[in-house]
């Protein structure tokens, strides 16, 4: 396949990376450079210099797919400059941390099939030039709309370039489980500066559970009935699995960059007001990273 990769953040270089072993691949970015190159650090430790070719609407055109990684605040953005550039026929895939972008991204490309996906896969950039991938995690791949839903085969592809990859027939169940990990991990790990292992420490178990309670009242609510504990046993394998990384807002908050807080707490926040449910911790936690925010914007 010819495949466009818009955003060449950690996320968006480790799909095309892998991507490109068996598709053409080319970057779309904000930067109007005409190639991306960097060195691509494996899990063996074995380092491959890669080179990409960057931003050529001809390619972009005739991309039989296209995969959106930017951070779910510059979806919108992003998918609003590329619409007259894209057939109305071509598959998008978007893949972000959190949730709430589904509505404006199905108005905005009414036309397209729009696959959402959510990867466990870990990478992070050491330096401009470098990418590492750090950990191996389950993606999931699912259709928005009737379009989409046909679409299964996609999965294989995902799945040859980093494994484990699935479709799944109801792509919220998982955006959801995901959302709680991110709810319960990302803040504490901003507003404390640690790495998510720390949060395996006695003086959080409190505070975790009753973020999972919260979630899980919220997510029930939404129709994917769960529990807090269920919910905490999974937030606690994630912090396991990835006890040395600092997650993405610790990142975020740590280089003062906008955060993804409106579309994890912030979202969770949202849909609980809709439905009438208290989230008093997971309220505190969305105010205490806007404050962040704020304070370093206001520098
Ligand atoms: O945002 C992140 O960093 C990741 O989604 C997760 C799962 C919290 C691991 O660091």
């Amino acid at each position: 396949m010819n495949i466009t990769v818009v955003g060449a953040g950690a996320v968006g270089r480790l799909w095309g990376s892998q991507l490109s072993r068996h598709h053409k691949i080319q970057f779309w970015t904000r930067q109007p450079v005409d190639n991306i190159r960097f060195s691509f650090n494996t899990l063996d430790g074995i380092t491959h210099p890669l080179a990409f070719v960057a931003n050529d609407a001809m390619q972009l055109a005739s991309s039989d797919l296209i995969i959106v990684t930017v951070k779910a605040f510059q979806v919108e953005t992003a998918l609003g400059q590329l619409k007259a550039k894209i057939p109305t026929s071509t598959p998008v895939v978007i893949m972000h941390n959190g949730m709430g972008t589904h509505k404006r991204v199905e108005a905005l490309l009414p036309e397209n099939p729009i696959i959402y996906a959510t990867t466990a896969q870990a990478a992070y950039r050491p330096d401009e030039d470098t990418l590492a991938h750090t950990g191996i995690g389950q993606t999931w791949l699912g259709g928005l709309n009737l379009r989409a839903k046909k679409l299964s085969d996609l999965a294989g592809h995902f799945e040859l370039a980093l494994a484990p990859t699935q479709w799944h027939p109801d792509i919220f169940q998982p955006l959801w489980t995901k959302l709680a990990i991110n709810c319960a991990i990302n803040p504490l790990t901003a507003i404390h500066q640690c790495r998510n292992g720390e949060l395996a420490q006695a003086g959080y178990q409190t505070q975790l559970a009753t973020i999972c309670d919260e979630v899980a009242m919220v997510m029930s609510a939404e129709g994917y009935p769960t529990s807090g504990p269920l919910l905490k046993q999974q937030v606690d394998k994630v912090i396991l699995a990835t006890a040395s990384n600092f997650s993405s807002m610790n990142q975020d908050v740590c280089q003062q960059r906008a955060t993804e807080i409106d579309y994890i707490t912030g979202y969770l926040v949202e849909r609980a007001k809709a439905h009438g449910i208290e989230v008093a911790e997971n309220l505190r936690l969305w105010q205490q990273i806007k404050q962040l925010e704020q304070q370093y914007h206001d520098r």
